[in-house]
């Protein structure tokens, strides 16, 4: 790994998780199509959002990422885009509101096709077959022909990804987003709702606030920052041909960047200091995620931030942790103890999901709220007590109604889940529950933030 880098130099390395396409020049075809397509984003905001986390990095903003676990062609329809944003923006606006903190507000949306799984092929009856690895690869439906992987399905992976995109981009900047139709974002099924409800009381709040301001002669009109609201993308980079075919070369800088989304992240699954997929991303200069497992060690930890943030750059990388609400006390401190003794600038942001997956006695695959919960308070717990700054959250949530996790207020209990279970891939937390997190997690930011400015110190600085 120690030779230059180039964009296909990933492919000199152990490869995981890499589909078995049949027709190669098929596949190459497919690669030029997407060299040749417009970027979805462009360089300078790739640039931008670094510039946010930087400032999450250093304790004075907080980063919420959320959306689906995998998105599907079947389920791409705007009400889908529309009520996912709506709930990640009254999540934003809670944590904004409650902890007085900026929020960088990324999507795990427009682009998050591609799926790591545990085996290459998956047995039923008797039968087996290739895994399903998302639709940006081949079909969920278990026959032989569904799971044939499929290039052409890149570019409608592309295409997809570019209207949720343009969709996405009309909503935070045209007025959607505006802070004084924040009463529009609560979901009818919410309203009724005891997290429904205690939004609508806060949102009565800041609407008086804002009333306030107006009197003082600031509206959306003079003052752009209430009407909107910067949005980013993000996806596993998971399917290296996809990747590299977004990557191109800024003219302004001569760097490279991978146009697919903001920021892309590393999986667990795919973090080996060998791994094609960290050659990969070395290269490229958009702000980058590495999920963090309970079986990654401190010395690893630190070879891979060497290799992904070599000039220590604050904003490049955040590290998502996911290890499960009883493994966050044994692993954690380790992480952070090397980091800090390495003086390295990261994000510590907290994936409460991955690590807390359990099976449900239906048979369904679940995450209980309260374990969810938990992992959050731990990892806030942890970063307590070692000083350092705990800055953001990661979630697979939906703005649908879904019954996908158990628990919560709601108390959606194993025999609901079969009620509308309708993940393609993992549990999400529906609505009510995304919120429920969120005012949680709001609650707890203010009571550090107001603990540390009665104690002059920053955000994230150890409690006497
Ligand atoms: N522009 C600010 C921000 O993005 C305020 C804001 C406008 C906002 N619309 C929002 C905050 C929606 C949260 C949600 O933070
Ligand atoms: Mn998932």
């Amino acid at each position: 790994m120690s030779t230059a880098w180039q964009l296909d130099s990933w492919r000199n390395q152990e490869i995981r998780q890499v589909p078995d396409y049949e027709d190669a020049a098929h596949l190459a075809r497919v690669e030029e199509t997407l060299r040749g397509s417009p970027p979805l984003v462009f360089a300078g905001e790739a640039r931008t959002l670094r510039s946010h986390l930087a400032r999450v990095a250093q304790g004075d903003a907080f980063l919420l990422q959320g959306g689906d676990c995998a998105e599907s062609f079947a389920e791409f329809r705007a009400d889908n885009i529309r009520d996912t944003f709506k709930v990640l923006l009254q999540m934003a606006v809670a944590l904004t509101f409650g902890a007085s903190c900026p929020v960088v507000k990324v999507g795990r949306l427009a682009g998050q096709f591609a799926k790591p799984r545990s085996a290459p092929t998956e047995t039923i009856d008797g039968v087996e077959l290739p895994s399903y690895r998302g639709d940006i690869v081949n079909d969920m439906a278990f026959t032989a022909e569904s799971r044939i992987p499929d290039p052409e399905r890149m570019l409608r992976a592309y295409n997809q990804a570019a209207a949720t995109l343009n969709l996405l981009r009309a909503f935070a900047q045209g007025g959607f987003a505006d802070l004084h139709q924040l009463h529009r974002w609560n979901l009818d099924f919410v309203k009724e709702s005891q997290q429904g409800e205690r939004y609508e009381e806060m949102a009565t709040r800041i609407d008086e606030t804002l009333g306030f301001m107006a009197a003082c002669g600031l509206t959306s009109e003079s003052v752009p920052q209430l009407r909107e609201t910067d949005f980013y993308t993000s996806h596993e980079a998971l399917l290296l041909v996809y990747e590299q075919a977004m990557t191109r070369q800024d003219s302004l800088t001569g760097r490279w960047y991978d146009t697919s989304a903001h920021m892309l992240w590393i999986g667990d699954r795919t973090r080996q200091l060998d791994s094609a997929h960290i050659e990969f991303l070395r290269g490229v200069e958009n702000p980058l995620g590495l999920k963090c497992g309970p079986s990654l060690e401190p010395e690893e930890l630190i070879q891979l931030i060497d290799i992904l943030n070599p000039d220590n750059e604050a904003g490049r990388l955040t590290l998502i942790c996911r290890m499960g609400a009883d493994q966050v006390g044994d692993h954690l401190p380790g992480l952070i103890q090397a980091v800090e003794r390495e003086g390295r600038s990261v994000v510590w942001s907290c994936d409460p999901m991955h690590g807390n997956t359990v099976k449900a006695s239906t048979g369904y695959k679940t995450r209980p709220f309260d374990l969810i919960l938990k992992e959050v308070d731990a990892f806030f717990d942890v970063h307590r007590a070692e000083g350092t700054y705990a800055g953001g959250v990661h979630f697979e949530m939906t703005g649908q109604d879904v019954t996908e996790c158990i628990g919560g207020a709601q108390a959606i209990t194993e025999e609901a889940l079969s009620d509308r279970y309708h993940t393609h891939c993992d549990p999400r937390l529906n609505a009510n529950q995304s919120l429920e997190l969120a005012f949680q997690i709001a609650e707890r930011l203010k009571r550090h933030r107001d603990h540390d400015a009665a104690n002059g110190s920053k955000p994230g600085a150890a409690v006497a």
